[in-house]
């Protein structure tokens, strides 16, 4: 990996506060941070991740830090920070990679980026959904590799949404966003499931609540909209799995570690269901000789959910605000709730 330093930028004489940014982010958003005059900001300047070691070696003393989902802010950092870190931000939506009962107990105060990037999220859902269930991007590899013989009645056949039934896990504003958008496709029926019923959004969609057995053995769709929490992780397992129908089709854009993989795989080995396709993984970048890379009938792309030119830099621009708001101690415009 090349050396990248850790560059102060545009340090203000009376700025009272220290803000650690661990990655390389629009001008935009450090020209906010750097021209408010309240911090003096320290950056790993690069597009990969800074090493958990060196966020370790600047974290004493920091009086904020604005971190990605990449960067695992755990006990380890915050105890290296000591008592000055006020405010944690992170430019995304999940916050499953921040200590968060730790921060509870040091009232540290912790915002993120929901709703600015609903719609990139949910577009990216449809589109793995359609090129999943219509195997695009195993057709397009045999118009390159001279597969494509000639026009045959059944070969590179999916799945179609016209008259189908499609479950959504976590019926938040991506899921929402997913529904409204996959509705005008012909979909007969949408359940959904999750903590408790939302009649509203329910309503308006059409969409019936069920446990998630009933969603997972009815659906032709299997949809995770959820967020990572210690009762979701590892909740889509081999169990999970061998409800579904052989052609089930199973979407995710949450997070990976809701997923057992290795069930997975089998599940796609042996047709248990008919396709997958993930946005998310475990680890990310998941290692290029992973198993599931093997599949036809899985498609991976590299956790792009949100990732549209003017989503990136909205969100980039809300943690900045959401830094400053925390210094300043005034409300977070997108704060997480630390009940
Ligand atoms: C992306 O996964 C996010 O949490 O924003």
């Amino acid at each position: 990996m090349a050396a990248h330093v850790a560059v102060p930028t545009a340090l203000s004489e009376a700025a009272p506060f220290s803000v650690l940014v661990t990655r390389r982010l629009p001008h935009s958003a450090m020209r906010i941070l750097s021209t408010s005059g309240l911090c003096e900001v320290q950056q790993w300047d690069s597009d990969e991740s800074m090493p958990h070691a060196e966020l370790l070696s600047r974290a004493p003393g920091i009086h904020a830090i604005l971190c990605l989902l990449s960067d695992y802010i755990d006990k380890e950092v915050l105890d290296a920070a000591g008592p000055n870190l006020k405010v944690i931000s992170t430019l995304s939506v999940g916050y499953d990679h921040i200590a968060i009962e730790e921060c509870k107990k040091r009232n540290i105060r912790v915002g993120n980026t929901p709703d600015v990037l609903t719609d990139a999220t949910a577009e990216i859902t449809v589109a793995l959904l359609l090129a999943t269930a219509r195997r695009l991007f195993e057709a397009a590899a045999e118009v390159k590799s001279g597969g494509w013989s000639t026009w045959k009645p059944m070969w590179m056949c999916g799945q179609g949404l016209s008259n189908s039934t499609v479950g959504i896990v976590g019926l938040g504003k991506i899921g929402c966003g997913v529904a409204e958008r996959l509705k005008p496709f012909g979909v007969k029926k949408f359940l959904y499931c999750g903590r408790h019923p939302k009649p509203d959004k329910a309503d308006r969609l059409g969409a019936d609540f069920v446990p998630l057995p009933t969603l997972l053995a009815e659906s032709d769709f299997v949809v995770l909209c959820c967020s990572l929490t210690p009762e979701t992780a590892g909740m889509v397992n081999e169990d999970a799995f061998r409800k579904m129908k052989n052609s089930a089709i199973f979407i995710n854009t949450s997070r990976g570690a809701m997923v057992d993989q290795d069930a997975l795989y089998s599940a796609l080995q042996e047709g248990q269901i008919a396709a997958a396709g993930l946005d998310v993984t475990t680890p990310e970048p998941l290692p290029t000789d992973h198993p599931l890379l093997s599949l036809k009938n899985c498609v991976v792309l590299p956790h792009i959910g949100s990732a549209t030119v003017a989503t990136r830099i909205t969100m980039s621009i809300l943690t900045a605000e959401n830094i400053l708001a925390g210094l300043r101690d005034q409300p977070m415009p997108a704060e997480v709730l630390l009940h």
